[in-house]
């Protein structure tokens, strides 16, 4: 089957799950009384990072639960959870990392939440895995660098790792700091 065959449902699923997404978020800003997300962002994994998953995971495409994805990017730390369980209510959650309370060894935080979307493709129903990655801005800044570094570079140096271990301990300082900042005189 061709790439783009594989992926049409996936396609459905993200645009259908974006709009509700938006206004989710459009709520979730109207009962704060202020902005929350800093921005959001979708993809369709592309082919090459689909078949690299599916050999490095050695699983099948329909065992692949985030080649649809989006991230929501908010201000500040603590709104993560507020964002969790509004999607928590609107869809169907299968499966959670939370990785907020408890980063990755790497200091990777943020929660990734596996939804399922039903949709329609050549009038059959489909039900569809997507993943929604929740995170703070000042972390995303981090781990995208740390992607494009890791991405160009496939043996980097652990010297390199403990950086980025280093640096995201100091993204968790600034992120109490901002939360502090916004609840004074509160
Ligand atoms: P992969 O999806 O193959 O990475 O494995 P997984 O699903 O077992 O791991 P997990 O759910 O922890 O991570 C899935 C996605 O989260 C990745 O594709 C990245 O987008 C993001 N992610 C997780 N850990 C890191 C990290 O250390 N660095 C960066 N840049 N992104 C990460
Ligand atoms: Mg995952």
């Amino acid at each position: 089957m061709e790439y783009e065959d594989v992926i049409i449902k996936y396609k459905h699923a993200l645009s259908k799950a974006t709009a509700e997404i938006e206004n989710i978020l459009d709520d979730v800003a109207r009962n704060a009384g202020r902005q929350v997300v800093y921005y959001t962002d979708t993809r369709i994994k592309s082919l090459k990072s689909l078949e690299e998953k599916c050999n490095r995971k050695d699983l099948p495409v329909d065992k692949i639960e985030d080649i649809a994805g989006a991230k929501i990017v908010v201000l500040f730390e603590d709104d993560i959870k507020l964002v969790c369980e509004l999607l928590r209510t609107a869809f169907v959650v299968k499966k959670e990392d939370d990785y907020l309370d408890t980063a990755k060894e790497n200091g990777y935080r943020a929660v990734h939440l596996t939804i399922v979307i039903q949709t329609t493709v050549n009038q059959r129903q489909v039900q569809v895995p997507l993943e929604i990655q929740v995170k703070s801005a000042l972390a995303d800044a981090l781990w995208s660098m740390e992607h494009v570094v890791k991405y160009k570079n496939s043996s980097p140096d652990p010297e390199a790792g403990n950086i980025i271990t280093a640096a995201a301990s100091r993204i968790d300082e600034l992120n109490q700091d901002m939360i502090k900042f916004r609840d004074y005189g509160h």
